[in-house]
């Protein structure tokens, strides 16, 4: 399970994330709506632990997924960008 407690991001005077808390379950599809610039990607970035929040914590599991706890098990999250197909290596779909 990933967690995200009280998460929020700033750039510069522009709040990206606000104060989010979120739950995301194992095994299932969670969907998050909202319009552009409302900080969907900000919050996905934050969540894969590629980004840190300036304020609340991620946790995966048990774990606070802090800086270090991310160096080492950044693939344990993955972020697939939109057009999700260029992002994959075509040799292994084909398969
Ligand atoms: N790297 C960045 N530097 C400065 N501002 C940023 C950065 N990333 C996002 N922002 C700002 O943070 C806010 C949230 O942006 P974000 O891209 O997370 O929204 P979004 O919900 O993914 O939008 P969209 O639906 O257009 O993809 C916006 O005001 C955006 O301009
Ligand atoms: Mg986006």
């Amino acid at each position: 399970m990933l967690k995200a407690e009280n998460v929020t991001k700033q750039y510069g005077s522009q709040t990206a994330v606000n104060g989010v808390s979120l739950e995301l379950e194992d095994n299932a599809v969670t969907v998050i709506v909202g319009e552009s610039g409302s900080g969907k990607s900000t919050l996905a970035r934050i969540l894969s632990l590629i980004e840190k929040p300036d304020s609340g914590r991620i946790l995966l599991g048990d774990a606070e997924a802090d800086r270090r706890y991310a160096k080492s098990n950044r693939r344990l999250v993955q972020l697939v960008m939109q057009n999700a197909a260029s992002s994959l290596d075509p040799h292994q779909m084909r398969r």
